[in-house]
């Protein structure tokens, strides 16, 4: 079966790319650096050319507001145009667990504009809702740094090991769509300070880490409840503390 990976250069798409090149096959990683790009269009059609499933999981270069909406709205707008000049039978995409709970980030608002355009574009799909990845903490930890410290919500967050998400992915690629959301999460949720402070120690980072009950989170105030999963989800089988003991990089010996 032909599969196509927009967003298959990066760091779930790669991984995802991989894992369905090893069951057999034909998958194509698809992003600007391969020629295709899907907020202009280019290369979209030929390589969507006898595709039977297409995993959406690229990413918008500039995360301002405007810029992550024209993104996520314009880009499914093509590959859907796209997919149905193909005869693509399932289009798989991975989005944000809560994303309509935050409507004052302009990066979770795209997100859901995504879903929408996904919903209405009568190709078959499965939206896959995942929570933060542990890859991703330390993007979070910089975007709250201002002189130094890191400030962020006191709140808990559910995050997932990319690889888990991987997994994920690959076996709904290979299911008949849901036409529904799925969410997949970490084992724990943890209040956001707790998985940053052992995050930046182990990179030897001395940053302090301050948790606020008003703290922002890209533009959003966070409670327990915003980004966590809820009772349905799929849970990763990677705890915090196994993928944080893959990552010690302040060892000399
Ligand atoms: N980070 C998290 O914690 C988290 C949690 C839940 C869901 N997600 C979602 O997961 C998805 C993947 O995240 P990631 O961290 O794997 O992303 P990433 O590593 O930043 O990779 C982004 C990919 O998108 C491609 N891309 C950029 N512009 C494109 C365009 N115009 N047309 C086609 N492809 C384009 C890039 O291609 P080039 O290599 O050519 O630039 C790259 O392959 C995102 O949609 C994100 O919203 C993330």
């Amino acid at each position: 079966m032909k599969i196509v990976v927009i967003g298959g250069t990066g760091l779930i798409g790669s991984q995802v790319t991989e894992q369905l090149t090893a069951r057999g096959h034909e998958v194509l990683p698809a992003a600007p650096s391969t020629g295709v790009n899907t907020f202009t269009g280019e290369g979209l059609e030929g390589a969507l050319v006898g595709a039977t499933v297409v995993i959406d999981v690229s990413n918008s270069p500039s995360f301002a507001a405007d810029d992550v909406l024209a993104f996520f709205q314009r880009s499914g707008e093509h590959l859907a145009a796209a997919e149905k000049v193909a005869g693509v039978t399932h289009h798989v995409a991975l989005t944000i667990v809560g994303a309509e709970r935050a409507p004052d980030s302009g990066y979770l608002r795209a997100k859901i504009a995504q879903e929408s355009v996904i919903k209405s574009a009568g190709v078959p799909f499965t939206i896959v809702r995942a929570t933060q990845f542990f890859e991703f903490l330390p993007a979070i930890a910089d975007a709250a740094t201002a002189d130094g410290v890191v400030r962020v919500p006191a709140a808990a967050l559910q995050p997932i090991a990319a690889s888990d998400v991987v997994a994920a992915l690959a076996g709904v690629a290979l299911a008949a769509p849901a036409n529904a959301t799925i969410e997949i999460a970490g084992p724990q949720a943890l209040p956001l300070p707790d998985l940053l402070r052992p995050v930046l120690a182990a990179r030897g980072d001395a940053r302090l880490v301050v948790g606020e009950e008003h703290g922002q989170y890209f533009g959003t105030e966070l409670t327990d409840a915003t980004l966590t999963a809820g009772p349905q989800a799929h849970i990763g089988a990677t705890t915090f503390a196994a993928w944080l003991a893959t990552q010690n990089t302040t060892r000399t010996s």
